[in-house]
């Protein structure tokens, strides 16, 4: 009997893991055909995977990854939840792995999670590089993105030299989760700590939705009405808080500074509902991503840790400069 259950059983994982590979090999579009045909098919197939396609900082990242991959000649395909979830993330990661898509960029977002499975994928022979979010103790062979400490400690800065008196700073951030979003808190904290004057009263999470940065705002505000400025770590949480702020009348009393430049954070900007934003370089995360795949597919050497450019601006700092728009008018 016992045996009759353990050869249900081995049908049954069988079944389960052909169907996996199976669907694995048709969402990334692998056809074992064209490899005889090798002179129509692209050099390489290439994943980027990121916490949630849907997003409009995303979709920066993915049009520069695509220009690259066009110049050369590489297929590149985008996947991913459509709204930030983690399991979703890393079975994506699994089925690209699975399909044998010849390189993935993605996120590392928390080394618990994602150094396992980036080792891993690594061993069988697929090469991962993190972009945005590094996992540094993992073995991936690359990271392209913001150094996000720094970019916390710029943010910090900014608050101190653009106000004056006591502050209590309320924190939007990302994800308490997410190795860059508490990189970037921690970076904060640590320029104005030395400061008596500046605070940190609270610290509320946004999955980054502008919908949840807006009702930990009102939330925020009725817990502590004291707060005297926002921060908000990911790209969509500035512009969630400054619709409530709006709502509330407070725009004027209230300092606001947030992560990105989104054309709608441009027009915050411009119209003075926010202060500042630390931007980063989303389109240039993409193309190099895909550049410097394509340079570890050829075996070229590559350099692990490169950083792209960080900066805060404000309002006087529009319009932006030509090479500063290209990352947020979509060409
Ligand atoms: C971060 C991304 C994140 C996005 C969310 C950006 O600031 O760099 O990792 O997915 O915000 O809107």
């Amino acid at each position: 009997m016992s045996r009759m259950i353990v050869g249900v059983f081995i049908v049954l994982f069988v079944t389960a893991f052909s169907y996996f590979v199976y669907f694995s090999i048709k969402s990334f579009n692998i056809d074992s055909t064209q490899a005889q045909e090798s002179y129509t098919k692209p050099k390489y197939h290439l994943v980027l995977i990121p916490e949630e396609i849907n997003n409009d900082y995303w979709k920066l990242v993915e049009k520069g990854a695509r220009s690259a991959a066009e110049k050369l000649g590489v297929t590149l395909e985008y996947a991913g939840p459509k709204q930030a979830n983690l399991e979703e993330h890393l079975t994506t990661i699994e089925m690209a792995a699975a399909a044998k898509v010849d390189g993935i960029m993605t996120q590392g977002l928390s080394e618990e999670q994602f150094t396992p499975l980036i080792n891993n994928t690594i061993q069988k022979g697929i090469p991962i590089i993190t972009v945005d979010t590094d996992a540094p103790k993992s073995d991936r062979l690359a990271y392209i993105g913001t150094d996000n400490y720094y970019a916390g400690l710029l943010a910090g800065k900014a608050l101190l030299a653009d106000t004056e008196g006591e502050v209590n700073v309320a924190i939007i951030t990302g994800r308490f989760d997410a190795t860059h979003q508490k990189l970037r808190v921690q970076g904060f904290k640590d320029a104005i700590k030395e400061q008596e004057r500046v605070k940190v009263t609270t610290i509320e999470d946004s999955h980054i939705t502008r919908i949840q940065a807006a009702e930990k705002t009102y939330k925020i505000l009725q817990e502590y009405p004291d707060v005297t400025a926002f921060y908000g770590t990911s790209a969509l949480d500035a512009i969630g808080i400054s619709q409530v702020l709006e709502q509330m009348g407070k725009t004027e009393d209230i300092y606001v500074i947030g992560f990105d430049i989104l054309p709608e954070t441009i027009e915050l900007l411009q119209s003075g509902k926010i202060e500042a934003t630390v931007i980063q370089k989303p389109y240039e995360m993409g193309y190099r991503s895909v550049e410097t795949m394509v340079q570890i597919l050829e075996g070229k050497a590559i350099d692990e840790i490169n950083h792209t450019e960080t900066k805060v601006i404000h309002r006087e700092d529009l319009p932006l400069q030509e090479n500063e728009i290209l990352e947020v008018i979509q060409k």
